[in-house]
Formats: C-alpha cells, structure tokens, sequence
C-alpha cells in the first residue's frame, strides 16, 4: 500500500506531494471553476472547508458543482496552509495537469483561425501576463504567446488568469517561431487602429512594460498600430491596451461585413 492509500481512502496531500512539481497550481475557488469549466485534468484539490466550497459553487457555479463534490476533499487549516505559497480567502487549491506544449503549438498554428493570436514580446510583470490571459479568455482568443524570459505558466500569472489558461491556448516562443498571420503590432507611434480593420488570423502583438517592442518584433510586424491617446500622455499599461485591441477586434465581428 502506498503512503498515498490508508484504510482505503486516498491522502490528497500525499497525492499532492508527488504531483506538485509538474503540475499547475490551481489557488482558490474562481481559478478551480474555470480550470474545470475548461476541460482541465484535476488529480487532486482540497477545501479547509468542503461545505462553504458546494455552498460557493451552488451560488456561483452549479454547472461544476458535482464534479467538485467528487474531487473536494476536506482536509486542516495547517495542511492546506503548508501546500500553498499564500492561503486564498475561499481555502480552495488545486492541481491540473498542464496541457502539452505540442497541443498548444498545434492550436495556435492551425488555420483557418477565427480569432486572433494575442502576442505578448517580452513581458516583465507577472500580474499583467495574467490578466492578459483572463481577456484572451473573454473574448475567445486563438491564444496567447509570450516572448523572453517571463513563464506564462507561473503561479502568479495562472492565478492572475484566474484559472482561464485552460480556456486558450498559452505557450511561450521565440519571434522567430510565430505562428503564420499578419503581425499587427501596437505601438503609440503607429496608425490610428480606429481606422484599421483587425483580421481574425491576426497576431496582435505588444511591447514590454518597460522598453515598448523589440526590435526582433518590429522587423516581423506588418503593421503598426495607435490607440487613441491624447498627447502628454507616453503610453497605457499592457492588459488595458490589449483590452482595447481585443475589443476593436470584436467590433468587426459585431458590424456586418463590407
Ligand atoms: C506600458 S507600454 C510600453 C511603454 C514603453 N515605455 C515604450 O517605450 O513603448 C506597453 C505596451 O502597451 C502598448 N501600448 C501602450 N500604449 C499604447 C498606445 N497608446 N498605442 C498603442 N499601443 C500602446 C504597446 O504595445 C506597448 O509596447
């Protein structure tokens, strides 16, 4: 008998132990829904309390509520305290198991695309990657890629992502390995995007926080794009700007074709 199987019953912090070092970290209620929503493969995930986390889902999600009444088990304040980096006000974590980089390339290669590639070059803040994906989520993006050193797949930006890695297709390459597409990239010196009509195989590509676009994505890019800005003003954080790309992209498909 395994450590993991006493008087029949699984341990899930044992189960936990041997799958956290591959495995994504699923913190708290919101990311778990969405991760299940999504498809995600859950081994294991626990609540401190089981009860207020069917209460949650009865409230919020009931589409999910019975697959988490199978996976729930209840386990102490201190075991849960000790698997997570910082407890999460609704005591809920999870593992999934990260989709397969090979799965992630293919989706985001395939074409015909019905919705664009959101390119993210070289990334510094681990919040903004999350939020990034959380839009990508809602508007039914093809995928998001990152550039450089940042891994989409961190704790932090899973959890900014509140669990919608699952919804899209997320992996990380060089400028070099884009998918196919035409490269719109953002840049506040470019073409006002109010007059420009986003395709749905577009990749959408936007600098780092800190530096703007490499020059590795500016030679790749086919266009550069403005977003409306009054002068004064040098630049709009990352996930707001993409928020606005993304939904002058909706807008397209939302008007009836020319
Ligand atoms: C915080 S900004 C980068 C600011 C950076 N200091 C620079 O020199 O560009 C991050 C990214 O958001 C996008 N962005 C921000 N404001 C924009 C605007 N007005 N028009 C187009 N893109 C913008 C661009 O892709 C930019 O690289």
């Amino acid at each position: 008998m395994t450590d993991s199987v006493r008087d029949g019953q699984r341990d899930p912090v044992d189960d936990w132990r041997r799958l956290a070092g591959t495995a994504v970290l699923l913190d708290g209620f919101h990311a778990l829904k969405h991760a299940l929503r999504f498809g995600a493969e859950v081994p294991v995930a626990v609540a401190v309390d089981r009860d207020a986390a069917l209460a949650l889902a009865d409230e919020l999600a009931p589409d999910v509520r019975e697959a988490l009444r199978a996976l729930l088990t209840e386990v102490p304040q201190a075991s849960y305290a000790a698997l997570v980096p910082r407890p999460h006000p609704t005591g809920v974590a999870a593992l999934a198991v990260r989709p397969s980089r090979e799965a992630g390339l293919a989706r985001l290669r395939r074409l015909p695309r019905t919705a664009p590639v959101v390119v993210l070059d070289q990334p510094r803040n681990l919040g903004n990657a999350g939020a990034v994906i959380r839009l990508a989520a809602g508007f039914g993006a093809t995928g998001v890629v990152t550039t450089g050193t940042l891994d989409p797949w961190h704790p932090t930006v899973v959890r900014g992502g509140a669990g919608l890695h699952f919804s899209t297709a997320v992996e990380r390459l060089d400028v070099a390995e884009l998918p196919p597409g035409p490269v719109f990239a953002l840049d506040p010196e470019g073409e006002d995007i109010r007059g420009v009509r986003l395709p749905d195989d577009a990749l959408l590509a936007f600098g780092s926080e800190r530096s703007g676009l490499s020059p590795e994505l500016r030679a790749r890019a086919d266009h550069l794009l403005s977003l409306p800005m009054r002068p004064q003003v040098s630049s709009y954080n990352l996930a707001t700007s993409v928020a606005m790309t993304l939904y002058h992209w909706s807008l397209a498909g939302a008007r009836p074709r020319a």
